[in-house]
């Protein structure tokens, strides 16, 4: 309405006026008042969703967790990025049995904490629980038993010679992190606790200004199960047992979004609002913002991370798509446009989990990727 008010104001009014030369001003205008209209639809939206979906039982020790961690490392001058990691469940009951799940193991999200400690930052890690964390990502999630890293010494459990240099290291790394105190561990399982979470945590990171980074590598869902559409008991195969209107197994008199219809299981999920737009208007608007776009068509890629980019205006999209994501990815932002960052063939190493991944240092890393450029 009011950029309809502008319209009539500046435009319509006169419709002889020659506008030509206000065009680019009106352009400008109109952007704004897009902007200001899409901030507002999206804060209308996260009102919306945190007044209908109740916050997790762990909010309140998460927060004052991160309150502590924060302030200690305010006090010190020190950067905090906020690591997100892991995928995000969809419930469909309130005592869940079934949900829909979004992909990811962790390791983009935890493999990336630890180069952020070995570069100075404290790190919140917010990861789904069970999936990969910092450092322990080296011996669990993988096709081995840790014990096949330990063997037998008179009465004594060691690791074995073939793992002492590497689990050394990694070790090392790991009690100086957490003698330091630079590591917060915190975890969420769907959607909506890790939106709560999220919410709050940036929320308390304001403070830190632009010494704040969030670097969301979580696989985060688009669509959900409204509480007040989610039933509360286990979703029956058995007409016979069907409770409920339309199936639902309580009093509620609306449809729930998953039900069975005859034999059929039906699920009707509502978009989940996007809250980048929130957390760059509103919750962390001096922070430094990098989001990833997953893909799994080439083709799309490059275009959707640079639509994200446009619409959210933050400050890089890291692009990846399904099948390469460990080897390469491909960062867009508005300084350096498209840039492909790849890990040489000859170190696409077999991790134990049958998938490649990236050893040694970052710089022996750049050495190498130009040396292959080079050549090909
Ligand atoms: O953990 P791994 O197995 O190593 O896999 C890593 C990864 C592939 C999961 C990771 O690299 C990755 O791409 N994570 C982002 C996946 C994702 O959510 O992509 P998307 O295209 O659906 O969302 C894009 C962005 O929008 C995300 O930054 C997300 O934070 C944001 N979003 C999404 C949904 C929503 N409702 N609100 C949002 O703000």
């Amino acid at each position: 309405s009011r950029y309809a008010a502008f319209r009539r104001n500046h435009v319509t009014l006169d419709p002889s006026l020659d506008i030509s030369s206000e065009l680019p001003h009106l352009r400008q205008q109109q952007s704004r008042i897009t902007m200001a209209d899409s901030s507002s639809s999206a804060q209308q939206a996260e009102s919306h969703y945190f007044t209908h979906e109740p916050p997790p039982k762990d909010l309140k020790t998460n927060t004052t967790l991160a309150r502590e961690f924060i302030g200690r490392h305010v006090d010190e001058g020190r950067r905090v990025v906020l690591v997100t990691s892991g995928g995000t469940t969809v419930p469909l009951e309130q005592q869940t049995v079934r949900y829909i799940d979004n992909f990811s193991a962790g390791t983009r999200g935890a493999t990336s904490a630890e180069y952020f400690l070995d570069n100075g930052y404290a790190v919140i890690f917010l990861h789904r629980q069970f999936s990969l964390l910092p450092f322990s990502r080296h011996y669990s999630h993988n096709t081995r038993s840790f014990l096949d890293y330990m063997k037998e010494e008179n009465g004594q459990v060691v690791v074995d010679e073939q793992h002492q240099e590497e689990m050394l290291r990694v070790l090392r790394q790991y009690t100086e992190v957490k003698r330091e105190g630079k590591l917060l561990i915190l975890s969420y399982v769907s959607i909506t606790e890790y939106l709560w979470n999220l919410r709050e945590v940036a929320q308390l990171m304001r403070p830190l200004g632009p010494k704040a980074m969030f670097y969301l590598a979580a696989a985060v869902s688009d669509f959900f199960v409204p509480q007040d559409r989610m039933v509360e008991h286990k979703i029956q195969s058995n007409e016979e047992f069907l409770q409920g209107p339309d199936g639902a197994s309580g009093a509620s008199n609306v449809k729930p979004a998953a039900r069975t219809e005859g034999r059929s299981l039906v699920i009707d999920l509502e978009p989940v609002p996007k809250f980048l737009k929130q957390l760059v208007d509103g919750w962390a608007p001096q922070a430094m913002i990098v989001s990833f776009k997953l893909e799994t068509d080439p083709s799309l890629l490059v275009r959707k991370a640079q639509y994200s980019l446009d619409k959210y205006s933050h400050h890089l999209v890291i692009g990846n798509l399904l099948l390469t994501r460990k080897w390469e990815v491909v960062f867009v932002s508005a300084l350096d446009g498209e840039k492909w960052i790849r890990v040489p063939r000859s170190r696409r190493t077999k991790s134990f989990s049958g998938m490649p991944s990236l050893v040694g240092s970052a710089d022996q890393l750049a050495k190498e990727q130009a040396s292959e450029a080079e050549q090909s």
